[in-house]
């Protein structure tokens, strides 16, 4: 194959940019990169969905082809880590935003972006998690890590019935903790409870202002949202819980106090996707491949073509995406 179709952006004249369809050659795939893969599936997260729109300021570099995560074939390398024929996972680390991401049948990236598809999952169950399940997967682990365990008490998800929530909560549930799903989509409880949500919350119930410290609620929490909806996850926080922030779909600010920190103990854990160091990735991506039930993590995503790519971003822009969407890059 000479010829592949990639998802271009390229700048305008009104100093904007256009998104469009092309057909390019391998000669024209970015220099720099180590490793060139015959892309399977990407996904679409809500990043995506800013740099498509250009409703964020997500691409940095002109020409870009937008995608944060891939999935596919090596077919040519000069890393030795990786030979033709290998299949690997590719997210974050500018994908998509400094470097050329996955929106395309054929990609040119540097190893280190890289890792080994786990031996079980599929390149399309690769995607079904895609970078929103490995950030949950990610809150998880420093949930585990400031020593929140399963108990008789909640942890509790907001934007649940989203990409990182849907994950969250079924692999917060397959652990044996009791998890309180937080939506603002009442119509979704079957569908959360199938994930394994023990309770279902209302968006606007964490959503109210309150006061700096309220009666002790949540083992633990796992925030999508951010505004209004930390702070009061940070009140109502137990004694030694935690909270791993990994989102604002609900709002960047944070007003809060810090007693929570220093009368509860209450640890408030950072995440980001972003640049995960490789021990972290490979332990991420082990702990996936163990925990999911392959079955609800095809019920909880849908495949689409490439080529709806607009639409689909709009629909994730507005919250109307349930779980997670995997974009054929052939399609
Ligand atoms: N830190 C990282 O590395 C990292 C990685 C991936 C994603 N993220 C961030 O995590 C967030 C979720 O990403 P995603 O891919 O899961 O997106 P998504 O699929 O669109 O899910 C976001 C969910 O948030 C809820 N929501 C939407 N608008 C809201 C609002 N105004 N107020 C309160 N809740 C709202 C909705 O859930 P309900 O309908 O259930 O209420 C929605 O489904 C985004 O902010 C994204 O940028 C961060």
């Amino acid at each position: 194959m000479n010829r592949f179709r990639a998802l271009v952006a390229e700048q305008n004249a009104a100093g904007n940019y256009d998104v469009a369809l092309k057909e390019l050659s391998n000669e024209e795939l970015p220099p720099g990169g180590d490793v060139v893969v015959d892309i399977a599936f990407s996904s679409l997260n809500y990043k995506d969905a800013l740099a498509v729109t250009g409703r964020g300021k997500i691409i940095r570099k002109f020409p870009m082809v937008p995608g944060i995560d891939l999935a596919g074939t090596v077919v040519e390398s000069t890393d030795s880590r990786y030979k033709p024929g290998d299949r690997v996972i590719g997210l974050a680390h500018g994908l998509g935003e400094l470097h050329w991401g996955g929106y395309a049948e054929r990609q040119r990236v540097r190893g280190d972006v890289l890792v080994p598809l786990p031996p079980t999952l599929s390149l399309e169950d690769s995607m079904r998690i895609g970078t929103a399940g490995f950030t949950a997967m990610l809150c998880v682990l420093a949930l585990e890590h400031t020593g929140v365990i399963p108990s008789d008490r909640e942890v509790v998800v907001t934007g649940a019935a989203g990409g990182v929530g849907s994950l969250a909560v079924m692999l917060l549930a397959k652990r044996g903790f009791r998890v309180a799903a937080s939506t603002g989509r009442a119509e979704l409880e079957p569908y959360l409870r199938e994930l394994g949500a023990s309770s279902i919350i209302a968006r606007e119930e964490l959503a109210k202002k309150g006061g700096p410290l309220q009666s002790e609620k949540w083992a633990g929490a796992i925030d999508t949202v951010g505004g209004q909806t930390l702070a009061t996850l940070l009140a109502q926080t137990v004694y030694e819980g935690a909270i791993a922030a990994c989102g604002m779909a609900g709002g960047a600010e944070l007003n809060t106090t810090v007693f929570p920190l220093i009368l509860r103990n209450v640890s408030l854990l950072g995440v980001s996707s972003i640049e995960t160091s490789m021990p972290k990735r490979l332990e991420a991506w082990s702990r996936l491949e163990s925990d999911l039930d392959r079955e609800k993590l095809a019920s909880l995503s849908r495949t689409e073509p490439l080529s709806k790519i607009a639409e689909l971003s709009d629909e994730i822009l507005a919250g109307r995406v349930r779980g997670r969407i995997v974009i054929n890059v052939h399609d």
